[in-house]
């Protein structure tokens, strides 16, 4: 059976501070949501696309995209958990795969090591090393260790995980009122091995005005 993708799209960008939500400001000719919609839609593995959108979304039904068969609509919640979650309801297939709406730059090379990877580990996820010493500090600011960094990385989208243990995982932690940023978080608090599969740095979510040149820059840098 083909593969659930899961975007995330019903967040406001408060960060990004623009007259509309991020996912929806142009990026090289389309809307960042769109770029990140049409790597998803153009690989053969995936089948279905399920997009959480805020209750009085504006701006979707505009899109070309919009009209894909291979698209679901969901509404989303108040948090990402909450959409997610509200997807994950919807979802057929034992597979989905979660990417933020937020996140254009993505690249099929990643897709595919992604897929690779959670299917062999049962659940996997991307991530960048992090490069710059790393610091802990006290609440006074005082620095009390220097991290190891061999073993810190960044948290990326997508995170491929078997659908139904992944929907309990996010009941189960939201339940408890745990702080759930990642699907990976969710499925690390309920006990089940993530492996890390190292993807490109330039897979960046789009969270501040200066992020937009930015992801304008890699993806000029990937079609180049
Ligand atoms: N998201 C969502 N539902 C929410 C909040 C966020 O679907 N209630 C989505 C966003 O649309 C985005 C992804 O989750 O694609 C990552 O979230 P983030 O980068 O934090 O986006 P926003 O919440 O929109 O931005 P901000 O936190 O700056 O308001
Ligand atoms: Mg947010």
């Amino acid at each position: 059976t083909g593969l659930t993708a899961i975007v995330p799209a019903a967040g406001i960008g408060s960060r990004m501070g623009a007259d509309c939500p991020k996912q929806y400001l142009q990026l090289a000719g389309q809307t960042i949501l769109e770029h990140s919609l049409a790597l998803l839609l153009s690989h053969p593995a995936i089948t279905q696309v399920i997009v959480a959108l805020a209750p009085h979304d504006g701006w979707f039904d505009a899109l070309p995209v919009a009209a894909d068969p291979r698209i679901l609509r969901v509404e989303g919640g108040s948090e990402r958990a909450y959409s997610v979650l509200n997807a994950l309801h919807v979802a057929s297939g034992d597979w989905v795969l979660v990417h933020d709406a937020a996140r254009p730059c993505l690249c099929h090379g990643d897709l595919d090591k992604l897929i690779a990877a959670a299917l062999t580990c049962d659940g996997a996820i991307l991530g960048s090393r992090v490069r710059d010493t790393m610091k802990r500090t006290d609440e006074q600011g005082n620095i009390v260790a220097t991290v190891e960094r061999e073993q810190l990385w960044h948290a990326l989208t997508p995170q491929m995980f078997p659908t139904a243990p992944l929907r309990r995982a996010l009941e189960e932690g939201l339940a408890l009122g745990a702080t759930i940023t990642d699907e990976a978080s969710a499925m690390e608090r309920a006990g089940y091995p993530v492996r890390m599969v190292e993807g490109r740095a330039d897979n960046i979510k789009v969270t501040r005005p200066e992020d937009l040149s930015l992801a304008g820059l890699f993806l000029d840098q990937q079609n180049g």
